[in-house]
């Protein structure tokens, strides 16, 4: 019997609004009861991302009726999600990653679909801008929609998200973790995500990664069948909900999104963001940080074993001390007022996948 379809049904209708009473809402500590547990992360001692919280202050959560299912609640300092927001209207949906407009536009290698957007100057995003048409973007090795496989033509992964990944899927003790695929979903007000299963990835035993930032989800989570009723959970800005284990195959979807008034953009940004942008770029810097607190001390050099800086084992040519940069630099060059307008009615979410067991590449499918 179909337990899952009708909880999708009853979260997706408009009118009446839905009761929201039975979402899941771990930023609320009075609703958590036994059924919800807190889980203890693991500190990677791991060279880390500008803009993330030491691991010992993030808070994350388990669901006894989903094992598997990790919940992060928003681990990022105020407005670094904003940077990941960023890449994914900008950098990720730039050739030569896939994105559904490459089915009715020929996309130049230039083409930046939201510089394009900025330059504009508009006070309204309307259903003829192309960053509006844009619905989602596919990185690394990418999802054919119509096979519903991974093909084997692979562009570069992401060298920052594949950071993130590798640091969240260590913190919940997967330390192998490689990103290898990714989707980028955007969410408009109306749009909804039918319940669904990844599992055309080869290892099955790596944890699924998504981030969600903007508007808010109600996100169900079920079993392997959709004999299981699922929960109903919310996903804010920032969040970060993990798959893995006995909750990796489950069937999950996203029945609505939610207006909330959060602005993702705080109005203004510490100042020593801009404090560290000096500090980060001659080789020898002056700043007013602590060793520890300064990034250009404090970020990795090690080199691993491809010869890369800062590379983390994941052979990128790209250390974490460019990407923590760059980071920093885009904060402050972001174009609030562009960012504002998509983000008040959107919701982005980009989920991070490692397809192949170790050691394993096309063609040894399977
Ligand atoms: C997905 O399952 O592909 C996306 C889930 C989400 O948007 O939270």
């Amino acid at each position: 019997m179909d337990l899952f379809q009708p909880v999708f049904k009853q979260y997706k209708k408009r009118h009446p609004f839905p009761d929201l009473k039975d979402v899941i809402d771990f930023k609320n500590a009075k609703q958590l009861t036994q059924e919800i547990e807190r889980f203890s992360l693991k500190d990677p001692a791991l060279p880390q991302l500008v803009g993330l919280h030491p691991v010992k202050e993030w808070k994350a959560y388990t669901l006894n009726k989903h094992p598997g299912l990790y919940i992060i609640l928003n681990p990022f300092e105020s407005g670094f999600e904003c940077y990941w927001v960023s890449q994914c209207l900008d950098k990720y949906s730039q050739k030569p990653n896939i994105t559904n407009l490459d089915a009715h536009i020929e996309r130049t290698e230039d083409l930046s679909i939201w510089n394009d957007f900025v330059k504009l100057n508009r006070t309204e995003i309307t259903k003829d801008d192309l960053l509006w048409k844009l619905r989602w973007t596919t990185l690394g090795y990418h999802y054919n929609w119509d096979t519903k496989e991974y093909s084997d033509h692979f562009t570069p992964f992401p060298a920052d998200l594949s950071f993130l990944a590798a640091y969240i899927a260590a913190v919940l003790g997967y330390p192998q973790f490689s990103a290898e695929a990714g989707i980028v979903n955007y969410y408009h007000m109306d749009s909804t995500l039918a319940g669904h299963t990844d599992h055309s990835e080869f290892d099955h035993d790596a944890p699924l990664i998504s981030i969600s930032f903007g508007q808010e989800a109600i996100f169900l989570i079920g079993g392997v069948t959709k004999e299981t009723e699922p929960s109903a959970i919310f996903l804010r800005h920032g969040d970060i909900c993990v798959m893995a284990g006995a909750s990796r195959l489950a069937y999950h979807a996203v029945p609505k999104i939610i207006h909330s008034d959060t602005r993702p953009l705080p109005t203004e940004f510490p100042s020593w963001l801009s404090d560290h942008m000096s500090c980060v770029t001659p080789a020898n810097h002056t700043c007013s940080f602590s060793e520890e607190g300064c990034l250009a001390t404090a970020l990795t050099d090690q080199t691993c074993s491809c010869g890369s800086k800062g590379c983390l084992n994941m052979c990128t040519d790209m250390s974490l001390k460019e990407i923590n940069k760059d980071i920093i630099k885009t904060l402050l060059e972001l174009d609030r007022n562009a960012f504002d307008i998509y983000l008040k009615s959107s919701r982005i979410n980009v989920n991070i996948r490692q397809v192949f067991k170790p050691g394993q590449t096309f063609p040894n499918k399977r």
